[in-house]
């Protein structure tokens, strides 16, 4: 089982090499192998492969800078992705591609199934939903959306908080926006599990489509942080409350975009950890 994988340095990138096991090869293609913002260089890179599915881990993930740069969001996470699909329907190839909780506008009462309608209200937002709608026109394409993703790879936002705690006295987070964590290890293992059945499917089966994809449970960003700095024996901050607002960033984010994943239990009976014992994990690992 061979997977051509867009991403090499990434978060969730190096998880799913970390994650590779025996029978499953993990062919990753860095920035320097292959740039997202050359669609030729991608159905060239598709085309040329031995591989038996391919998976995009790569994306413009700066959601702030986005907002000054759409032309480069969209080229690489919506043009890109639209290359890698259509490149994959004339081999015959299986797609699986991530998306983000960014592309609904946060205004919900309950956790966001796939049926609801996406209404980003940011640059990245929008450029991820372009990019989803490109690829879900393969009849072989999976999009797995994901939120707050950690993982003891790359720079995650639980690796990020216990840096600033050992460094400050006081760490503001913020505490009114809400979502569900996405354990970035759990995912690659997920991703590196289920190749071959994508690899063995047909067209018309289920495990094609639209899938959200996180841990159990709500959370704010304020608890998720807390949850890891409080097991981290060398933190040295008190942390305090504070609003998405006061951080007065260019990107607006969604208040709230908790990830309902009854469809992904359904179809391949898997069932997410909580987020706090993902998290808590994951931060031992890391102090
Ligand atoms: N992290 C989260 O919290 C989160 C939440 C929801 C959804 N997602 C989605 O999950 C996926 C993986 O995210 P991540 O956290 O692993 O992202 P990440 O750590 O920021 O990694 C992004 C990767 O994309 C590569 N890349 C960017 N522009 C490129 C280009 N023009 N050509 C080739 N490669 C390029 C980067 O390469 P360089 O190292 O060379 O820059 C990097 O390896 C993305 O689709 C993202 O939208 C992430």
């Amino acid at each position: 089982m061979k997977i051509l994988q867009f991403g090499k340095t990434g978060q969730v990138a190096t998880a799913v090499q970390a994650a590779a096991r025996e029978g499953v090869e993990v062919i990753a293609l860095s920035r320097a192998d292959c740039d997202l913002e050359n669609p030729e260089g991608i159905r060239a890179a598709i085309l040329a492969a031995d591989c038996d599915l391919v998976l995009n881990t790569a994306a413009f993930t700066h959601v702030d800078p986005a907002e000054a740069r759409p032309d480069e969001a969209f080229a690489v996470n919506a043009t890109a992705p639209g290359a890698m699909a259509k490149a994959c329907a004339e081999r015959g190839l299986p797609f699986v591609h991530l998306s983000t909780d960014a592309v609904f506008d946060g205004l919900t009462d309950h956790a966001y199934v796939e049926t609801d309608e996406a209404k980003p209200i940011n640059v990245y937002g929008r450029s991820k939903r372009a990019g989803e709608q490109a690829v879900l026109a393969h009849p072989k394409a999976v999009v797995l959306r994901i939120s707050w993703v950690f993982s003891r790879y790359g720079r995650s936002y639980v690796s990020f908080m216990l840096k600033l705690a050992r460094e400050r006295e006081v760490l503001k987070v913020v505490a009114d926006q809400f979502g569900t964590p996405t354990d970035g290890e759990a995912l690659a293992d997920f991703l590196v599990s289920t190749a071959p059945r994508w690899a063995a499917a047909s067209a018309d089966d289920p495990v094609f489509g639209l899938f959200h994809f996180a841990n159990a449970g709500e959370t704010s960003r304020f608890a998720f942080a807390k949850a890891a700095i409080d097991r981290d024996p060398q933190t040295k901050a008190r942390l305090e409350p504070t609003t998405q607002a006061a951080f007065a960033e260019p990107a607006p984010r969604p208040p709230r975009t908790p990830l309902d994943t009854s469809k992904l239990q359904a179809v391949f009976g898997f069932t997410p950890e909580p987020w706090r014992v993902a998290v808590e994990r994951t931060a031992d690992r890391l102090v």
